[in-house]
């Protein structure tokens, strides 16, 4: 058996009052004759501190009965920590329900007026016409903090893969929609339909950290029916999202630098280092090792931080070289784990 494992290499100066963002994917496993289905929802949430955390709770529809297994990621120390969450829930059949998590407050000194968080997932797993299965959702993560000077203008793709083949749209959250309280998207950030976060070069007055309230959705590439409860077929069309799923965190505006070229002050990934969005295939109880160089000639190169499945541990060979490892674990196969990770830069201190 095997998964597919995604990267996605986000390049920034990252160093990397509270809560620093969340993210939520779902897989449905195991559909029943009598129409229950158990599907696997697994999220990431990142807070100040690892002691801090928070709850989804049903919001909609009939979420069944669920287990929770919960275990720490990556963290940075004093900064923030990821946690996973791997959430399976046993529902009575395949009729649309949401998850939420909401609260207060966002880490302190955020620029754009958002303070409270919330994020849905929208799980509907009626049988797909082309599929013979119910849909799985966009597969995505994203660290807590995209960090970026406040001189240089950078793109940023989010890892955006759809295991069912569906097409994959961004978009920021819509208050009119209550996808967000509130909504209020960084005018320094654009989001486009492909998930790509385009950070427009500012003025020193934008420093500071930004909340980042992005929807993620899958659209079928033609039009396909979903099977109700009732024996009734309705069309979705390829303008019908079938899941939507929420990304929060946080963008941190930091000082400008000398120079926005890639491998002086920020810092460059060389090889091996696999490239953005790439698609490593794992198996099951075999150990897994990614390589990630880089280089920063104008500073030094100094950790590696990482979103991706709980149990992936990280080391530091030498300077700008480090390891993942990540064996998947029974029970993981017919899922994909996506990973994503950045390098810090930080000033050399001068001897
Ligand atoms: C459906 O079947 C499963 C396993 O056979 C059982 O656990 C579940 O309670 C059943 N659900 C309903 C709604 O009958
Ligand atoms: C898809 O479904 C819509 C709505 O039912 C319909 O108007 C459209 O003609 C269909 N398109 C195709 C290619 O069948």
């Amino acid at each position: 058996m095997c998964g597919v494992l995604l990267l996605l290499l986000l390049l920034c100066s990252s160093q990397t009052n509270h809560f620093y963002g969340t993210v939520m994917t779902f897989t449905p496993q195991d559909l029943r004759n009598n129409g229950s289905v158990t599907v696997v929802c697994r999220y990431k949430t990142s807070f100040r501190s690892c002691s801090d955390g928070d709850a989804w709770d049903c919001a909609g529809g009939d979420c069944g009965s669920h287990t929770l297994e919960l275990s720490v990621v990556d963290t940075l120390d004093g900064d923030w920590c990821q946690k996973e969450g791997v959430m399976r829930r046993r529902v009575p059949d395949t009729e649309p329900f949401q998850l939420r998590l909401s609260g207060g407050d966002w880490i302190s000194g955020v620029r754009n007026g958002v303070r409270s968080w919330l994020a849905i997932t929208r799980v509907d797993l009626r049988v797909r016409s082309d599929l013979g299965q119910p849909n799985r959702s966009p597969q995505t993560t994203v660290l807590p903090a995209l960090r970026v000077p406040s001189n240089c203008r950078r793109d940023f793709d989010l890892l955006a893969f759809d295991p069912d083949g569906d097409e994959v749209k961004c978009r920021y959250g819509d208050a009119g929609a209550q996808e967000c309280n509130p909504c209020r998207p960084p005018s320094l950030l654009t989001v486009s339909p492909s998930c790509t976060l385009t950070f427009h070069s500012s003025s020193s007055s934008s420093e500071g950290p930004y909340a980042v309230q992005v929807e993620m959705e899958d659209f079928p590439k033609q039009n396909i029916s979903l099977l109700q409860r009732d024996g009734v077929k309705i069309t979705r069309t390829p303008s019908d999202a079938l899941s939507k799923i929420p990304l929060r965190f946080a963008l941190i505006v930091d000082p400008a630098v000398p120079s926005c070229t890639d491998g002086l002050y920020l810092p460059k990934f060389l090889p091996p280092t696999p490239a953005s969005r790439a698609q490593l295939v794992a198996f099951v109880n075999l150990n897994l090792e990614i390589t990630i160089k880089a280089e920063a000639t104008s500073a030094q190169v100094s950790g590696v931080f990482f979103s991706g499945p709980h149990g992936t541990t990280k080391q530091e060979v030498s300077e700008g070289h480090f390891l993942l490892n990540w064996t998947p674990p029974e029970g993981s196969e017919e899922e994909t784990h996506p990973m994503c990770f950045v390098v810090r830069a930080v000033k050399r201190s001068l001897v």
